[in-house]
């Protein structure tokens, strides 16, 4: 057991992590930061499958996300945009395959108007309510005790325009049933995204991508903070505190620091032991914030084939076992690569299955948008972060119905030397790696005074 001391360790070498570590050595500080993976980034990783590069995890940029686009200018990367020109596809729940142009899903026009009259409720709502405390929205209990899905229907009797609706937020985002979390949740999702109209045009919210992949962000924060500060294998295991700081072991190494910032999103917080014991307050609502489960298809053919009929990979079907795919060629490669999403209830259903009736189920729902050529690709990968120690699902963490309300306050609350960042928490850019970049940096401001 080697001891080191320092000003302040950071658990978690996310984009949350790795922005706070950068800010408290730009003011300074002393810094180490503690991470269980032998890899640095989180919940975005780049990795090459059978020669072809997938990012595994986050990827996509929006125009709003000024946090995380002035970290990647100022990291000297560059971006690109997803490839987007054709039309898309929508398929309805009787199995009807539509080709179409535009922002509104080809639905009846009636269910077009319930759609376009839903979208101004929620986005007059998310901004009325905002990102930064729905908690204190005077309707905020009344909001929260309703589930997303049953709040919908209470607006609308056009279920096909619930379901489409709901599938931005369900699906889309959280990536639980609409039935498990809360309209506040959802406009919560919405508000840090700018609006839900935001949130309902792919244009929009899947912009763009980095070159190289959106792990080399923080590859490159932890090349720049050097091997000294960010060390790998080293999942933290103890946390002792008082109001003057922090012992934090690992099971090679203790540092004693000021204060400590745990990086790690919620679901995660309870594998740390902390003596003496959390307040009860966090012990309980620790325990109400969990993962949504999603599966991130990808699949590269020899070309975009889609692209030659007009089409430009992407499709919708709010009951399809496949309920988004995208075109996700790489920036400058001739093969063409789609990425797809199996969310919540569907997700339980496929990691049922072997191996090779999991694989047909998935492309044969690729092709009911793209054509039989989708039945055939040169590589195929699932992203399985549910299987993974240091995260136990994606995209990221919500509360369980009633649960933002009434904990959400409290969540971004130190306790003593110890403080909480990730994107899970943050409210711009919540879920995303830009709420994990200003999170990280807030926090840090926080520590040096610069923040309340
Ligand atoms: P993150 O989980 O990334 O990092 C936490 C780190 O802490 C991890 O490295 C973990 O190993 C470490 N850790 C945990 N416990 C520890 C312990 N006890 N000791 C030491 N280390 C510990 N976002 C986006 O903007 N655009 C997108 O397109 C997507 N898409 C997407 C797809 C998929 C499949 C996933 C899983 C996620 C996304 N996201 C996304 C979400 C985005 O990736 C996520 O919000 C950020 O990575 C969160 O960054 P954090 O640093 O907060 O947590």
């Amino acid at each position: 057991m080697s001891a080191e001391s320092r000003d302040v360790v950071i658990i978690g070498a996310g984009p949350s992590g790795l922005s706070a570590a950068r800010r408290l050595r730009k003011a300074g500080r002393s810094v180490i930061v503690l991470e269980a993976r032998d890899r640095v980034g989180g919940r975005t990783w780049t990795e090459h499958i059978d020669g072809q590069m997938f990012e595994l995890g986050g990827q996509w940029i929006s125009p709003d996300q000024t946090a995380l686009l002035a970290l990647v200018d100022e990291l000297g990367k560059e971006t690109y945009p997803r490839y987007r020109d054709g039309d898309s596809v929508y398929i309805a729940p009787d199995g009807t395959r539509t080709v179409y142009s535009g922002e509104m899903f080809p639905v009846g026009e009636s269910t077009q108007s319930e759609m376009e009259r839903l979208i101004g409720i929620l986005d007059e709502l998310a901004a009325r309510i905002g990102p930064n405390s729905p908690w204190d929205a005077e309707d905020a209990a009344e909001l929260d005790s309703i589930s997303f899905h049953h709040w919908l229907r209470e607006q609308s009797a056009d279920e096909l325009a619930c379901e489409n609706i709901g599938l931005f937020v369900a699906g889309g985002m959280l990536t639980k049933p609409a039935t498990t979390f809360s309209a506040l949740q959802a406009i919560l999702m919405a508000a840090s995204a700018g609006s839900f109209t935001n949130l309902v045009d792919d244009h929009f919210i899947l912009d763009r991508r980095v070159v190289g992949g959106m792990q080399s962000v923080s590859v490159q924060m932890a090349e720049e903070l050097g091997e000294d500060i960010v060390r790998l294998q080293q999942p933290v295991r103890r946390i002792e505190w008082s109001e003057t700081g922090v012992s934090v072991s690992t099971d090679e190494l203790t540092v004693s620091a000021g204060q400590a910032i745990v990086a790690v999103p919620p679901n995660l917080y309870s594998r740390i032991s902390y003596d003496p014991p959390l307040p009860r307050l966090q012990q309980i609502f620790h325990q109400h914030q969990s993962m949504g489960l999603v599966i991130k298809v990808h699949a590269t053919y020899d070309t975009p084939f889609w692209r030659e009929d007009g089409l430009c990979g992407t499709g919708f079907g709010a009951s399809r076992l496949v309920q988004e795919v995208y075109d996700n060629t790489n920036h400058g490669e001739e093969q063409g690569t789609l990425v797809g999403f199996i969310s919540d209830v569907n997700a339980d259903a496929m990691w049922a299955l072997d191996e090779e009736s999991r694989r047909t189920k998935i492309l044969e729902a690729l092709a009911e948008f793209l054509g039989p050529k989708a039945l055939d690709p040169r590589v195929f990968y699932l992203s399985d972060f549910g299987a993974e120690e240091w995260t136990r699902g994606a995209y990221a963490t919500s509360y369980d119905l009633g649960g933002l309300h009434r904990w959400g306050p409290f969540q971004n609350d130190p306790v003593g030397p110890i403080h909480f960042a990730s994107s899970d928490i943050a409210a711009e850019g919540y879920q995303h790696v830009d709420g994990a970049v200003r999170i990280g940096t807030a926090t840090a401001e926080r520590i040096l005074g610069e923040k309340s």
